[in-house]
């Protein structure tokens, strides 16, 4: 019989050695993505037979870990990527918690773990940010990024569901990003690789997408890219995503052309939600299959105008050029007369909505920290 914790709060046993108010400005300052972590971590243990336990956060740190750990072996893992933002009355915000929530519980479906409950989710993912809730900034554009990730502990080198598992979230605090309003980015679309196979893990958030995108992200680094964007496995025909951001086109009438899911792209939040906002406008948005060659033709004839890449790290980045080994074409320049780009109207609509900037007609907000009184 399971013996769950009649609510899923977490225990809080604090850092009694945490960053001085110095070291953690320090650390602040100019935080490169994931490399800080604020002074604790949310922690809950799960065992066959008797459920998720152990709810805790606990000062940060490293856990020991079996050598025969099955994630180390067998990568038997799920994880998780959202935000928290300090509006300016000082409260402290989440964006859309409950659909990562939910896309963690699907992964851990593919990965057979046990799923996280949407009530362990926020209670694990809220009671961090409360813990450590000087690390969120009020500077312009800065966050906290937290990142719930579900791992097999169980030692066992048998190739089958492991009977242990951990629930653990770190937060880093992030900095302004510099917003779309840049050049874009040139952007490797992968030949040789592909990232996801039909019936495969391409829609779940895990580790293995990741590993095995290294080495075509690699590739693109070599040819001066930033990013590599893949291509369906089956016909090698048609545009998927990037290595963690989705893809959006805009065509010259305005209309807006996104990849479907079809099970081998990550469902991301970002992408759902400037989609919403994009229909909000009026305007038309379709979600279909998207050969490279006709974004290839487009961008040559003008027919697409634009191109970008979204996800919650980045926001929105425009993408000015795609390269590959036969190929080398540029989104057709934009003048001063074209007024914003959809990518800066969409990356200024988002972030003025997670910052309390703008109304938030969806509901999409989730307070944590209530604004200091008086
Ligand atoms: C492969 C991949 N695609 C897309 C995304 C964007 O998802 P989201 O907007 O939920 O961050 C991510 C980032 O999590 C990703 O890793």
């Amino acid at each position: 019989m399971e013996t769950q914790a009649p609510t899923a709060s977490f225990t809080v046993i604090p850092n009694r050695r945490p960053a001085t108010d110095e070291e953690r400005w320090l650390a602040m300052e100019d935080p490169v993505f994931g490399k800080v972590f604020t002074d604790h971590m949310a922690r809950a243990t799960w065992r066959e037979g008797d459920g998720w336990a152990d709810r805790r956060i606990v000062p940060l740190a490293p856990i020991p870990l079996h050598p025969a750990a099955a994630v180390l072996h067998y990568a038997q893992q799920a994880f998780e990527g959202l935000k928290a933002y300090r509006w300016a009355d000082g409260s402290i915000k989440l964006f859309r918690p409950e659909a990562n929530a939910a896309r963690l519980a699907a992964s851990c479906r593919r990965m057979a773990l046990p799923e996280v409950s949407e009530e362990d989710f926020l209670a694990a993912v809220e009671g961090l940010v409360e813990v450590d809730q000087n690390w969120v900034s009020g500077t312009d554009g800065a966050s906290l990024y937290l990142r719930p990730t579900v791992i097999a502990t169980e030692a066992s080198l048998l190739v089958q569901p492991a009977a242990e598992v951990d629930l653990l979230v770190t937060a880093s605090p992030v900095g302004a990003y510099m917003g779309a309003a840049g050049e874009g980015v040139s952007i490797w679309v992968s030949r040789g690789y592909h990232r996801a196979n039909p019936g495969g893990t391409g829609d779940t958030k895990t580790a293995g997408n990741y590993a095995a995108s290294m080495l075509p992200q690699k590739e693109a680094k070599e040819h001066g890219c930033s990013q590599v964007l893949f291509l369906d496995a089956r016909e090698d025909t048609y545009v998927e995503e990037l290595g963690g951001m989705n893809l959006v086109a805009v065509r010259a009438d305005g209309s807006v052309l996104t990849p479907r899911l079809t099970g081998t792209i990550l469902p991301g939040v970002t992408r759902d939600s400037i989609l919403t906002l994009l229909r909000d406008e009026g305007r038309t948005v379709e979600e279909r299959d998207i050969a490279l060659s006709e974004l290839v033709e487009g961008m040559e004839s003008g027919e697409i105008v634009e191109l970008f890449a979204c996800g919650t790290a980045a926001v929105v980045t425009p993408i000015a050029r795609l390269v590959s080994d036969d190929l080398d074409v540029s989104v057709p320049e934009r003048s001063e007369d074209d007024g914003p780009s959809v990518a800066e109207t969409m990356r200024v609509r988002l972030t003025d909505i997670q910052y309390g900037r703008a109304e938030d007609p969806h509901g999409w907000v989730r307070e944590v920290v209530p604004a200091p009184e008086g």
